[in-house]
């Protein structure tokens, strides 16, 4: 496998001129390389500690047939006034065709900084340290904006927690859409009104000949996310990625958007990367589970067994802030902060507000074990001469999920 870590500089998608495509020398081009080389000045005086982390375990040596996506080491950070901030260390995951992996955490773990990589939208001030995001016989973090263009949208698509960020204010809806139509599949305006008025209909807009005249603030924030969803939708994506698409909505509203995604998957053979900090969503909707703290993953597995069977001192906090459906009342907040990304922790990130902590957690940062086939987890609770614990947590889970059924079960399909 190619781990050329050697390549530590990719210039951010919105420095990257087009003319940087452009094969022949002109002044432009030796303007922007002088960019570059400020860039990796800066990051030699300032180098990632980590790096040369190696790629754990838990990433097949070799993606499988199904996998469609891979990130591999990827390593980000931002240059700000205060110093380097180390966003994304080291993350590793393999979205499989027609799945949904759920990356969870709380804020500020490196959950929207990971997906904006995947789509080529980071912020100027990005640098990526390393690794690779392998797409289509791609590596994405060496693609040029012109190929992103081709791919953005049109291949991998996504949704924000703010719809009205991705919604021109001035535009009427149904013109958005039909847009989007045209630039995909170059219809004519009659025949992308019609399927646009389709699209509506498909994501529960009602009236939708009515809708289609109106503008953004005429919807609901309910609404406005389906109008968001139909548009993605238009581009005909492989790979959507919903990050925090419902945290804006309150909860029936948040249900209904959820059960849309999950249709629309089934329906579509969508491939599904859904970002949220609930867990409460994620028993929902996910397949597969990536735990994520501090810029890193640190439980990774199918649904069922990070749920029955968590391993990772944060996703037992995460579950136990989880408010419970049968008494609905929070449980408990996770005490403590998050770390300062400037200055992450030497061990493991999460020592410090982890009451199972151990001497080594502060010193050494704890390699991936593996639990399962399906289920890892960064913890030196795993290593063998670590004590056991008994995790009482077990039973809650499991009622959880029983609510969660009989929600489904009663939902609209
Ligand atoms: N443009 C930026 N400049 C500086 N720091 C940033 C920038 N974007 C994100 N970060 C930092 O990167 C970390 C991860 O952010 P993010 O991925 O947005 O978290 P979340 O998991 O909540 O989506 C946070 O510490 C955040 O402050
Ligand atoms: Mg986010």
């Amino acid at each position: 496998m190619d781990k050329n870590l050697d390549k530590k500089i990719v210039v951010n998608q919105e420095f990257d001129d087009t003319n940087l495509n452009n094969e022949q020398e002109n002044p432009k081009k030796l303007q922007i390389k002088g960019n570059l080389f400020k860039r990796k000045t800066l990051q030699e005086k300032y180098p990632n500690p980590d790096t040369d982390i190696e790629i754990p375990e838990y990433l097949s040596l070799a993606p499988s047939e199904d996998t469609i996506l891979r990130v591999e080491n990827l390593h980000i950070s931002f240059r700000t006034p205060n110093g380097i901030v180390r966003a994304v260390r080291g993350v590793n995951f393999d979205l499989k065709k027609g799945e949904t992996l759920c990356i969870v955490g709380e804020s500020g773990s490196g959950k929207s900084v990971t997906s904006r990589a995947i789509m080529g939208i980071l912020a100027g001030n990005a640098i990526i340290d390393a690794g690779h995001i392998f797409y289509d016989g791609k590596d994405l973090v060496e693609c040029k904006e012109k190929d992103f263009y081709a791919l953005r949208g049109s291949k991998i698509g996504m949704i924000f927690q703010d719809p009205l960020s991705s919604l021109n204010p001035i535009m009427r809806v149904g013109k958005q859409l039909t847009e989007a139509l045209r630039l995909k599949n170059g219809l004519d305006r009659e025949t992308a009104k019609k399927r646009a008025l389709e699209l509506m209909k498909e994501v529960g807009i009602p009236q939708p000949e009515k809708r289609f005249k109106q503008y953004p603030f005429q919807f609901s924030g309910g609404m406005r996310q389906r109008i968001v969803i139909a548009i993605a939708l238009a581009m005909e994506p492989e790979i959507l990625i919903c990050d925090e698409p419902t945290t804006a909505l309150d909860v029936t509203i948040q249900a209904q958007i959820l059960d849309l995604i999950k249709k629309l998957k089934k329906e579509k053979g969508l491939t599904i990367i859904f970002i949220t900090h609930d867990l409460g969503v994620v028993a929902n909707m996910a397949d597969r589970i990536a735990v994520m703290y501090a810029g890193k993953i640190v439980e990774y597995g199918n649904a069922s067994d990070v749920f029955y069977d968590p391993r990772h001192p944060y996703t037992w906090a995460l579950l136990e802030s989880m408010p419970s459906l049968a008494t609905s009342k929070r449980l408990s907040a996770i005490p403590g902060t998050p770390p300062n990304m400037i200055y992450p922790p030497k061990g493991d990130a999460f020592a410090a507000r982890n009451r199972y902590a151990m001497k080594i957690d502060f010193e050494q940062q704890p390699p991936f074990f593996k639990i399962n086939d399906n289920h890892y987890a960064a913890t030196w609770l795993l290593h063998p001469d670590a004590p056991k614990l008994e995790n009482s947590l077990k039973n809650r889970y499991e009622s959880q999920r029983k609510l969660h059924h009989i929600q489904e079960d009663n939902s609209h399909e």
